[in-house]
């Protein structure tokens, strides 16, 4: 987690930085920190919040330069305050650091400088022994510090170093942590991601793991672990840094709500064709190949994981391939059956998350395929797969995935669709009632959205509720799933997700006339047994919402409130049935005065254990 940005140049250091983190509040924001080397040393300002705190503290004339490195930090080691902030600095004052990832032996390098060197350490965290291990090696030459440094490190991380004796560089390193350098003219940067330098830069270099960088304000030298010169292709950013702004909108949450309409249509239109064939460029899979995979695994985190849910669903129905979908921090630890017949496909909005880059790598090493459904272009994930599937859903900013999610349902149904019709498992006529009603899935969605003063209101009414659960059965119990972890994101509201069949068997007890309960009935083959399940709750004396194709009364009559959605096949409902849910999210974090876009305790981009 967290996010880094450096900036060497001839003058302004500190607005640069600030410009950068601003864009990087998204992988941490609890506490944020700058250093820049001035007058011999080197000077760091830190504070607890976020950015705008941090330029409250930064505000005076004589606090600038050419030169500095800045850090927004999601606690992993230590507690959120001033003292555990990133930048930290060596014994002497003259070297500072900033880092995202986890120094797994720091114990045990903090109890070598102890012993050692007599180090008196300040902070609880595992970056402050990274500072002291370059201030014990640095000899004038920060670059050689470094090396000598990560030789002694071992975890996930990326780290920015600056020295106060050589105030023109930035020595990074990237290993398991994201990190791009920004390529200008006089100038150039080192970041997290490509938002932070994107309103300066559109040259980017992508690092790889184990490369070290030297940062001057003429050059960026790439090094590899062996010391030798590499040489990178420039990877020209053509999106536009408006796309990661508000545009209008009072929250990015509700503006990427609002995006999806267009944000499916570009996944769909650019895949399918007027006769609809599904062109996939970047996924070379043949018939021979999808005739060798035995199963499929699906791993992924949080939202996406509940894309590879649906994933389940569409592989098994539309391509007959038995599929297993498990979350990345389980799948690795669990000797799971993946050989050279498996199919891994991994799902990630950022390519970042560390759990779904180790359980990719695991399936790699086993010898399975490996293909990625990914936001991020250039991202991890996406460069460490065989195949890779973007999302196109454009940068998302607000911690509560949204568009990234119905985007990566879109991917989900061609990838399912195209595989079917490799290995011949569906008909035409089926493959072409799927590809017919995934068309007029945006449109559907915008009327969701034109309607979306119905769940406003309903918001306004409930957002007081303590227990808010969901449940349903078939693809609604997962759009359930997705419902609550939107609503307790960023509400911090109880709920649970569970499917409606299996709520008498022991959760109907919670249930009480304190509680408000989302019934989703979006399945026809299903929708008597749902009703039956409403009877069951409104008997316990829930107040119960249900969310329905427009056109069944029936619920309505059951249930308190009913939120209608338009008709479509069951097959392509999760791309609807969730529409209703983020916006009910929305305006109850609204109502209740919550941070909406960044919530407590979480961060959008999860690079840690
Ligand atoms: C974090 C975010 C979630 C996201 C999950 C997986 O927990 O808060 O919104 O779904 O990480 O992230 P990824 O980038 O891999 O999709």
């Amino acid at each position: 987690m967290c996010g880094i940005v450096g900036y060497v140049g001839s003058k302004n250091a500190k607005e640069k930085i600030i410009s950068g983190l601003k864009s990087l509040e998204y992988r941490g924001y609890d506490s944020a920190g700058i250093a820049i080397p001035i007058n011999g040393s080197v000077d760091v300002r830190k504070c607890v919040g976020g950015i705008d705190n941090l330029e409250k503290i930064i505000d005076d004339i004589n606090y600038d330069g050419a030169v500095g490195i800045g850090h927004t930090r999601w606690a992993t080691h230590g507690a959120p305050s001033v003292i555990n902030a990133h930048p930290h600095i060596n014994a002497s004052g003259d070297i500072a650091v900033v880092h995202n990832g986890i120094i797994e032996n720091y114990t045990e390098i903090k109890e070598w400088l102890v012993d050692s060197y007599g180090i008196e350490f300040k902070s609880e965290t595992d970056t402050e022994v990274i500072a002291h291990l370059i201030g014990v090696y640095y000899d004038g030459d920060l670059h050689e510090a470094v090396n000598r440094a990560v030789k002694k490190m071992r975890g996930a991380y990326a780290i920015a170093a600056i020295a106060a004796n050589e105030p023109d560089k930035i020595v990074a390193v990237r290993k398991d942590a994201p990190l791009v350098a920004g390529l200008g003219k006089g100038f150039n940067f080192v970041a997290s991601d490509i938002p932070a330098v994107l309103k300066y830069v559109r040259e980017i270099y992508l690092i790889e793991n184990n490369e070290t960088l030297v940062i001057t304000k003429d050059d960026v030298k790439i090094f590899d672990k062996d010391g030798k010169t590499v040489k990178r292709d420039v990877f020209h950013v053509t999106w536009d840094v408006d796309a990661a702004e508000k545009g209008g909108y009072e929250h990015f949450m509700i503006k990427e709500i609002h995006e999806q309409p267009d944000g499916i249509k570009d996944t769909l239109n650019k895949r399918v064709d007027k006769d609809g064939n599904i062109m996939l460029d970047d996924i070379k899979l043949t018939a021979e190949d999808v005739a060798g995979f035995n199963r499929v695994y699906i791993v992924a985190c949080g939202t996406a994981y509940h894309a590879g849910l649906i994933g389940k669903y569409t592989i098994e129905k539309f391509a007959g391939i038995p599929v297993e979908v498990d979350v990345a921090s389980e799948f690795r630890y669990r000797d799971p059956f993946v050989d050279d017949k498996t199919l891994f496909i991994a799902i990630s909005q950022s390519g970042e998350t560390l759990d779904t880059l180790a359980a990719l790598r695991e399936a790699k090493s086993k010898g399975a395929r490996i293909l990625s459904v990914v936001n991020v272009v250039g991202s991890s994930v996406a460069r460490e797969s065989d195949d890779v599937f973007y999302t196109w859903a454009g940068p998302e900013i607000s911690v509560a995935s949204t568009k990234a999610y119905t985007t990566q349902l879109a991917c989900m149904y061609l990838l399912s669709l195209y595989i079917g019709k490799l290995n011949g498992h569906i008909s035409d006529n089926y493959y072409n009632e799927i590809i017919d009603a995934l068309r007029d899935i945006p449109e559907k969605v915008q009327e969701i959205l034109d309607r979306k003063s119905v769940v406003e209101k309903l918001a306004n009414t409930f957002y007081k509720k303590e227990k808010i659960f969901f449940v349903g059965r078939g693809t609604d119990t997962v759009a359930s799933k997705e419902g609550s972890l939107k609503l307790k994101e960023i509400s911090y509201i109880n709920s649970f997700a569970i499917a409606a069949g299996e709520l008498k068997h022991g959760t109907i007890a919670l249930i009480d006339e304190e509680t408000l309960l989302f019934a989703l009935a979006t399945q026809d083959r299903l929708f008597e047994k749902m009703v039956s399940n409403v009877e069951e709750i409104k008997a316990r004396g829930a107040r119960v919402i249900a969310i329905a194709k427009e056109g069944n009364e029936q619920i309505a009559e059951k249930s308190d409130e009913v939120i209608f959605i338009p008709q479509a096949i069951d097959e392509v409902m999760p791309l609807l049935a969730i529409v209703p849910l983020q916006l009910f999210a929305y305006y109850v974090s609204k109502n209740r005065g919550c941070n909406v876009d960044k919530p407590k305790n979480l961060a959008k981009s999860v690079t840690v254990e």
